[in-house]
């Protein structure tokens, strides 16, 4: 990062997470979030006044304020890729939530665009990072538990619509299990054994219709 003192920061999307981001980065000495925006900039004023944030608006806005060097990107998948793309051209480095993007080609062309320009690109999830999976790597590395033959991870759920007050995209192009919750298990297991040579995959729909569960608009399709 240039410069010292703590590194500006900008968020992108207000909705669900952003919680959970603006709680934690708003207590870090290390950064300092000058900039909420979303599409809904109602939404973005709110989050931005609840956490002690000066300004909010438009990306547009965002991307012109000069002491913003990383931008967290939330928005929903079907823009992660679109928006990290801005991010880029504004000159600014990009954290985006996952999944990076919804198909190969953007992913890889965000990659390398940063590669151009010298900026960087990150993606959820960093919870390899923490000392669960951290303390599976260091076993797998210093042959604790030998040679790991096979890795299996699982995951069950009924949906995210009983708690998500939005849920939409979850169903819409980029959401499903798959994109969504995914990428945890995807990343520890590339974490630990490397990377992926072939996939097979089986799918099927239990649900025609789901109801949402909270949020203003609970119990409607
Ligand atoms: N909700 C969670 O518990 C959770 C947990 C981990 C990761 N995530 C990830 O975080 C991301 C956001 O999830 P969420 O639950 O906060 O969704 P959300 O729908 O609640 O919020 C998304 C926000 O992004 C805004 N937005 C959409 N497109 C935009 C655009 N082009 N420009 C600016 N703003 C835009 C929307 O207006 C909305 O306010 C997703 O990628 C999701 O996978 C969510």
């Amino acid at each position: 990062m240039s410069g010292s003192g703590p590194v500006g920061v900008g968020l992108i999307g207000a909705g669900n997470i952003s919680d959970q981001y603006l709680g934690t980065l708003t207590r870090l000495p290390d950064v300092r979030v000058l900039f909420v925006a979303d599409i809904d900039e109602a939404r973005a004023a709110a989050q931005a006044e609840k956490y002690g944030v000066e300004g909010s608006g438009s990306v547009d806005e965002l991307l012109a304020v000069e002491d913003i060097e990383i931008v967290v990107n939330l928005t929903i998948p079907a823009a992660h890729a679109e928006v990290g793309m801005r991010v880029l051209a504004a000159g600014k480095n990009v954290w985006s939530e996952k999944p990076l993007a919804l198909d190969r080609e953007s992913g890889r062309a965000l990659l390398d665009e940063a590669q151009r320009r010298g900026l960087r690109v990150s993606c959820a999830p960093d919870t390899f990072l923490g000392p669960g999976l951290q303390t599976v790597r260091r076993a797998v590395d210093d042959g604790e538990i030998g040679r790991p033959l096979t890795g299996l991870t699982l995951f069950q759920t009924g949906g995210p619509e009983r708690w998500h007050p939005s849920p939409d995209f979850f169903y819409a192009r980029g959401g499903g299990p798959l994109f969504d919750m995914g990428p945890y298990y995807l990343t520890t297991l590339i974490q630990v054994f490397g990377p992926v040579k072939s996939v097979y995959g089986l799918g099927s729909t239990s649900h025609e219709t789901r109801t949402i569960g909270s949020g203003p608009r609970a119990g409607r399709p």
